[in-house]
């Protein structure tokens, strides 16, 4: 039942502080510190699928695609493990070359989804009967649903714990993806020593910080948004710009407004804007930046600067109490600020309520949106 909420969006969206602490609990060892010299993650991932790896792919579709490019970045910078990401419909007939000790990863909160259920039984296939792949088939699923197809067909599943959700754009569900995928790149990185425990320590103690800053986000920031969304009913195209590990989350923010209000909206990496993107700007075209402070913060700030010059409305997702910020954007979206890594799981917060608010005051069916489906069974 929608508990209040007018739909069951609105509602998962305000689940999501509570999603990701279960993810916490189930994931992470309480009582951990960097001094008890073992793994702070208790999440069961087989020895076998872990070890000597030399390469990571992920497979995916819509919403779990970006959480995975999130985890790309993740693995990468944690892990320093080299990954791919693939859209499943693409990886089906185009797989890349057979590499061995590559682990392949298939993400969908359903379970159901056609291709990345075809991508990796493909792949199982293709790899259990080459000689060049030269280990067993290394597959795992990352799922919120271990009952469902992907759960028989994959033996080793992650279940992301987000309870069931119903409204069809993925909002809950994709915070839990976020959870996993730092989980898993934590393990990887204390197993091959890529962060010093000190490091190790500052990311553990800064996640479990996070719910009640998701909640901080949800309490602020609700009002104003939908105040906001008033403004941009009518509005036909939006850019959202994002670079780095915020780069997954211009696009996610994209899709969220595209998929439930039928607004146009493209995400870019906020660098490529000056290679053709930028020309689309004017008045009438809202740009929403993600600026999270870290190593790409100035850098976002100056992309939005550029955009701004081309009289683009400007929204930032951007830091609590920053003079930068204030002087920049026209409309702040303020996110407590925390450690660069962590932070798509507060900035994708404002763009599902402002996908959402613009959505409902277009009187649109958010739940139900038109030729969309919460599973996609079909290719
Ligand atoms: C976006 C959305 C879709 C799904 C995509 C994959 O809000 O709902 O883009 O993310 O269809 O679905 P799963 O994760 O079930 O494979």
């Amino acid at each position: 039942e929608k508990q209040g909420f007018k739909h069951f969006m609105l509602k998962e969206i305000y689940e999501q502080p509570g999603v990701v602490r279960a993810c916490l609990e189930a994931y992470l060892d309480e009582g951990w510190s960097a001094d008890q010299q073992k793994s702070p993650v208790t999440m069961a991932i087989a020895p076998a699928l872990l070890a000597d790896l030399q390469h990571i792919q992920i497979v995916a579709c819509g919403t779990s695609w970006h959480a995975s490019l999130v985890g790309k970045h993740l693995l990468e910078q944690l892990a320093g493990i080299p990954t791919s990401v693939h859209y499943a419909s693409e990886f089906r007939y185009a797989p890349p070359p057979l590499m061995p000790n590559t682990l392949t990863i298939g993400v969908t909160q359903s379970g159901e989804t056609a291709d990345t259920l075809a991508a990796l039984e493909m792949e199982q296939k293709r790899r259990s009967e080459s000689p060049e792949a030269a280990d067993q088939p290394r597959l795992l699923g990352i799922t919120n649903r271990p009952e469902s197809s992907l759960g028989r067909l994959l033996p080793h599943i992650i279940d992301t714990h987000a309870g069931i959700e119903i409204g069809v754009a993925a909002t809950k569900t994709f915070s839990a993806q976020l959870m996993a995928f730092y989980v898993l790149a934590l393990e990887l990185a204390y197993q091959r020593q890529t962060l010093t425990p000190a490091r190790l320590e500052e990311i553990v103690t800064a996640m479990r910080q996070l719910p009640a800053q998701m909640e901080l986000v949800l309490e602020s920031q609700e009002r104003y948004i939908e105040e906001l969304a008033h403004e941009f009913s009518e509005t036909q195209d939006f850019i959202f710009i994002g670079r780095g590990i915020n780069y997954p989350i211009a696009l996610e923010g994209a899709l969220k407004l595209k998929e439930i209000s039928y607004i146009h909206a493209e995400g870019y990496p906020a660098g490529e804007m000056k290679h053709g993107p930028i020309a689309l700007l004017d008045e009438k075209v809202p740009v929403v930046a993600i600026a999270a402070p870290g190593s790409v913060y100035e850098k976002v700030l100056s992309n939005a600067q550029e955009a701004k010059a081309r009289d683009a409305q400007l929204i930032g997702v951007a830091p609590m109490n920053d003079a930068d910020a204030e002087e920049t954007f026209d409309s702040l979206l303020p996110v407590p600020v925390v450690d660069e890594l962590l932070s798509p799981v507060l900035t994708v917060i404002p763009l599902q309520l402002l996908a959402y608010h613009i959505a409902a005051r277009r009187g649109l069916d958010v739940d139900q949106p038109r030729n969309l489906a919460k599973s996609v069974t079909v290719e």
